[in-house]
């Protein structure tokens, strides 16, 4: 995957993308990251990207053509059409299903204004996905970006040692992941649940469904579709009302 981001202020990505999963996902050749000042194709004399917004008011608009140079630049030597996804915080809201989704891409650009608004025609002729991490607003699209890119490059294949381990994780299979414990069995008189030391992988498979099921229950109940459950998840749902009321 070959992933562009166009930022005013490229050095705050070198932290993020040059550790950890990142970077070994990078070293893997999984991905091959980019992050370029959208500054650097201003043809504006002062190298200026933002102006004032016609009909007034407060504020700085940044200009279409700076990013839609970088775009066209960008996008000229890829054998495919990317994803180009403007950060703003009146875009779809983000979750993993989207996260899935852009993994499936090859190529994605990323647009990232720093307190200004964009001009529409920004909006209207390059982009392709306008994306919000939560609703709250932050100084620029930067730090969104960066939620987003984690958590797609996590899924490219070959990224996360074991091939699976995504697959679990809470929101990959609908419901939030059960609780994890590991070494010692007891610590400080906690004790780990037996089912889990039993070695028996058909019941703690079942233990872990249900504490699954619990966990999304009490936490985030508005995931649980009621219909779709099967009979087992619909007893294992009136036990845990029960002992909640
Ligand atoms: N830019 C500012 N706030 C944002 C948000 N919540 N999501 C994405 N981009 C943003």
């Amino acid at each position: 995957m070959r992933i562009n981001i166009l930022s005013l202020f490229p050095e705050m990505f070198t932290g993020v993308l040059q550790h950890s999963i990142m970077k070994n996902a990078q070293d893997r050749g999984a991905v091959e990251f980019s992050v370029v000042n959208f500054r650097d194709y201003s043809t504006n004399k002062h190298n200026n990207v933002d102006d004032y917004p016609y009909g007034g008011g407060a504020g700085m608009v940044l200009t279409p053509q700076p990013i839609f140079d970088a775009v066209d630049d960008l996008s000229k030597d890829s054998t495919v059409k990317p994803r180009v996804i403007l950060m703003c915080p009146q875009g779809v809201r983000y979750n993993q299903k989207k996260a899935e989704e852009l993994a499936n891409e090859e190529h994605l650009i990323f647009i990232c204004g720093h307190y200004e608004g964009y001009d529409e025609r920004i909006r209207e002729h390059v982009v392709t996905d306008e994306i919000s991490i939560g609703d709250y607003v932050l100084t620029g699209g930067e730090l969104a970006s960066m939620v987003i890119v984690d958590s797609v490059v996590r899924l490219l294949p070959g990224v996360l040692g074991n091939e699976t381990s995504h697959k679990k994780d809470s929101f990959s299979t609908g419901y939030l992941e059960h609780p994890q414990y590991t070494r010692p069995s007891e610590f400080r008189g906690l004790k780990v649940p037996d089912v889990l030391l039993s070695g028996n992988h058909k019941l703690i498979d079942e233990w872990r469904e249900k504490e699954s099921l619990r966990r999304t229950f009490l936490r985030r109940p508005d995931l649980l579709v009621e219909e779709q459950l099967s009979d087992v998840k619909k007893k294992w749902l009136e036990e845990f009302r029960k002992e909640r009321d």
